[in-house]
């Protein structure tokens, strides 16, 4: 069995626990083969989705058996409905990164409430569900402003920059200089660069033990309990 796929049914057996759907000696199927120790990790991706990019990152996701949140720009969430039921269906994370990309920090308590909830709307319009969880645009909001936000925030731990590079490379080598268990690593799937290194980074760490889950799952296996307001940028609590 290659690693992926024990990976992938690990992680399905140990989710499927979570959610209560599997009695316990039956979670895990093939042990013997599973790595001694299994580390989980979180990718994300912000600014999408695109047509052209997001569509090739979900096809190597899916290939490999790896899960991703995605935060969503309204403006793009808008241009490419069938992306955002896409990435859904296929069981990431959706989440919120404002309807136009604002900066929140040093902004008034109604342009975040317009920017966050129009998005929301959006989203709720879209897939049904509400309270997508919130990456405030840079990773900053106002302090005091987080009483406005009705959802948990996300930042991240790991940050290759890959905006700026825009080279494959670099941002892999960036990624697996600084990545450790319950790391948060912010991407961009706006960028074919981008696609390429989170492919090649869940290659090289499915190789290595890690399991790649959405935001929410990376919490709820650390015992967390999100909570609105509070920001996390890893998976072991809040800030
Ligand atoms: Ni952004």
């Amino acid at each position: 069995m290659r690693k992926q796929w024990i990976c992938f049914w690990l992680c399905v057996g140990l989710l499927s626990l979570l959610v209560g759907k599997m009695p316990a000696d039956r979670a895990v199927d093939g042990t013997a083969q599973i790595p001694a120790e299994t580390h989980y990790v979180a990718l994300t991706f912000d600014d999408g989705p695109r047509q052209g990019t997001t569509d090739r990152l979900l096809d190597g996701l899916k290939e490999r058996g790896a899960s991703a949140t995605f935060f969503l720009v309204g403006e793009q969430a808008e241009r490419y409905p069938e992306l955002v039921k896409r990435i859904q269906a296929e069981g990431h994370q959706v989440g919120n990164h404002t309807w136009s990309h604002v900066r929140l920090e040093g902004a008034s308590a109604a342009v975040i409430q317009e920017e966050v909830g129009k998005n929301d709307e959006l989203l709720e319009t879209l897939l049904g569900g509400s309270g997508y969880w919130l990456r405030p645009p840079y990773g900053l909001i106002t302090p005091g402003t987080e009483t406005l936000i009705q959802v948990p925030m996300v930042k991240w731990s790991v940050d290759p920059r890959d905006w700026e590079s825009k080279n494959t490379e670099k941002v892999v080598r960036a990624i697996l200089k600084d990545v450790k268990p319950n790391s948060i690593i912010l991407l961009h799937d706006i960028y074919g660069t981008s696609v390429d290194a989170a492919l090649k980074v869940v290659d090289t760490l499915e190789a290595q033990g890690y399991c790649f889950v959405t935001v929410e799952e990376l919490l709820r296996l650390n015992g967390v309990t999100p909570e609105a307001g509070k920001l996390y940028r890893t998976g072991t609590g809040p800030t």
